[in-house]
């Protein structure tokens, strides 16, 4: 029965040490495959932030951060001596957007834009009299930058599938829906959140060495030598002259920000511990045999691949036959609770796809209440059987294996993240320093910091904390505001 499942998964999920170092050294192939040539499993995109920030920039800037988990529009003052000043708005994307169109999607964004400089217009004019607003635009996705104010969209990822975006300019695409509202913004950067993250960071800590995402995607940014990436000197001949003043400007001796896109790591499988569950995900994703693994590490995914694990051993081992609980039962009965209710309206089938998410795998994961009361209920509330639409009520035992499975999950995610970092690590020869980490997974699930860390100690062979992962700056406000500020102070910017 259900130990003899334990027994198998635990197996199946267990990545020991000599695994992640195996993982690591194919790792730092890949990312010099990147820096060698284009169309490589990790892109490496050259992203023209050329410099670590001083910490003395300033100014006032617009900026729009695209591809988490909501579309944020932020107003960010940079003064020197003083904290940066953010004032932001949040706005969500309705879901069937990002499946939808273009027009939609870049309409949405604009008028998102539009009533946040509405709801602020002494900040908005107050700033700069005539003169349009700077902008910042983080578009969390993987992009072919030729200069840092363009951006050709080379794939969607974290399941984005908006038509008509995909090869083209996204930098076009927002100016011309700017123009269609008229809105006194001039963009300037299309920034990585990744890379917003580095800088961002570098802006406070000079012991900044990566900035990375452990989100609803995972990737990272970090400082490459000139010197050091090929495909950069052979982009600096090729480039027409419009652009070739930047690249001109680059000396072997200069930086470069890499946006890496590692979640496309081991697209061709040859060494990440796939299991039959990593793969249903992967086909019925919108982009097969891409991202392979983000898909296996990033918070898009975790809920996912414990929903699949539970849909298997109940169809195989027959769980989740226990009628609902006592608890729920009486709570409805008594009319007690309207959460329970509209949790009902919420619910969803566990054959449903995605029906679960990070957050629920690590309240399973975390639940200290006695008996795991809370973790029933919690099931009860979310999930139900596909025909009879009951709640599912997990018994005791189910509920403990649940808790089992949801940890090995979640460590194999923060173990594998710990193999990215650590290529980049090994590659630029550091064995301390700081990863200014953002994203749900790296903030919101208590034990990720703690797993990564250890993971990371045990691939590069160093006292756990050495490398040392730190919250990252707002990336997508300060960090694309301070990106801005470089843009508009550097040599090469003719906008
Ligand atoms: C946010 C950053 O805090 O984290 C975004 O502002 C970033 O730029 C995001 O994309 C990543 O986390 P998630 O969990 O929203 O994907
Ligand atoms: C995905 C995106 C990448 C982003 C990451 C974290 O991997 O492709 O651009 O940095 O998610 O949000």
């Amino acid at each position: 029965g259900l130990q003899r499942e334990l027994d198998r998964l635990e197996k199946l999920f267990t990545v020991d040490t000599e695994m992640l170092k195996k993982i690591t050294s194919r790792f730092g192939e890949e990312l010099e495959q990147g820096l060698q040539e284009d169309h490589q499993n990790i892109p490496m995109n050259i992203t023209w932030v050329t410099s670590r920030p001083t910490g003395h920039e300033q100014g006032t800037f617009l900026t729009l951060d695209l591809g988490g988990t909501n579309l944020r529009v932020c107003l960010v003052t940079l003064a020197p001596a003083s904290r940066p000043n953010i004032m932001q708005h949040k706005f969500k994307v309705p879901t069937h957007f990002l499946t939808g169109t273009a027009d939609q999607l870049f309409d949405f964004i604009s008028s998102s834009m539009q009533e946040f400089l509405d709801q602020h217009p002494n900040h908005a004019r107050g700033w700069s009299g005539n003169a349009p607003l700077p902008l910042g635009f983080t578009f969390s996705y993987p992009a072919t930058q030729e200069r840092i104010d363009h951006g050709i969209l080379q794939t969607w990822t974290k399941g984005w599938d908006v038509k008509g975006v995909e090869g083209n300019d996204v930098a076009e695409m927002l100016r011309k829906a700017i123009q269609k509202r008229s809105l006194p913004i001039k963009l300037v950067a299309v920034v990585n959140d990744t890379t917003g993250a580095l800088i961002a960071s570098s802006y406070n800590d000079p012991e900044t060495i990566i900035g990375a995402i452990f989100g609803t995607g995972c990737n990272a940014a970090y400082m490459e030598q000139v010197s050091h990436i090929p495909k950069l000197a052979r982009t600096r001949s090729e480039l027409n002259s419009s652009t070739t003043e930047s690249a001109r400007l680059l000396d072997d001796e200069g930086l470069m920000a890499i946006n890496c896109e590692y979640g496309a790591f081991d697209n061709s499988h040859a060494v990440l511990p796939r299991t039959l569950y990593d793969e249903i995900i992967d086909q019925d994703s919108p982009r097969p045999g891409e991202q392979s693994f983000e898909k296996m590490s990033a918070g898009l995914y975790l809920g996912e691949i414990f929903r699949l694990v539970l849909v298997d051993v109940r169809d195989r081992e027959g769980i989740f036959r226990q009628k609902t609980s006592h608890e729920f039962i009486s709570a409805g009965k008594h009319g007690v609770s309207s959460e329970a209710k509209e949790a009902k309206e919420d619910r969803k089938g566990l054959d449903d796809a995605y029906a679960l998410d990070t957050e629920f795998l690590a309240l399973i994961e975390n639940d200290h209440s006695p008996d795991l009361v809370e973790s029933r209920l919690r099931f009860e509330a979310h999930l139900h059987h596909p025909q009879s639409l009951a709640p599912i009520s997990p018994s005791h035992n189910e509920l403990l294996f649940c808790r089992r499975i949801a940890q090995l999950i979640a460590i194999r995610g923060a173990r594998l993240c710990a193999c990215g970092v650590s290529a980049i690590c090994r590659r630029l020869g550091v064995n301390k320093g700081h990863v200014a980490a953002d994203g749900s997974v790296a903030i919101k699930h208590p034990h990720f910091k703690k797993r990564w860390e250890q993971a990371v100690a045990e691939i590069l062979d160093l006292e756990k904390g050495r490398v040392e992962l730190t919250s990252a700056e707002d990336g997508s406000g300060i960090g694309a505001g301070v990106i801005a500020a470089l843009t508009l102070k550097s040599d090469s910017y003719n906008g």
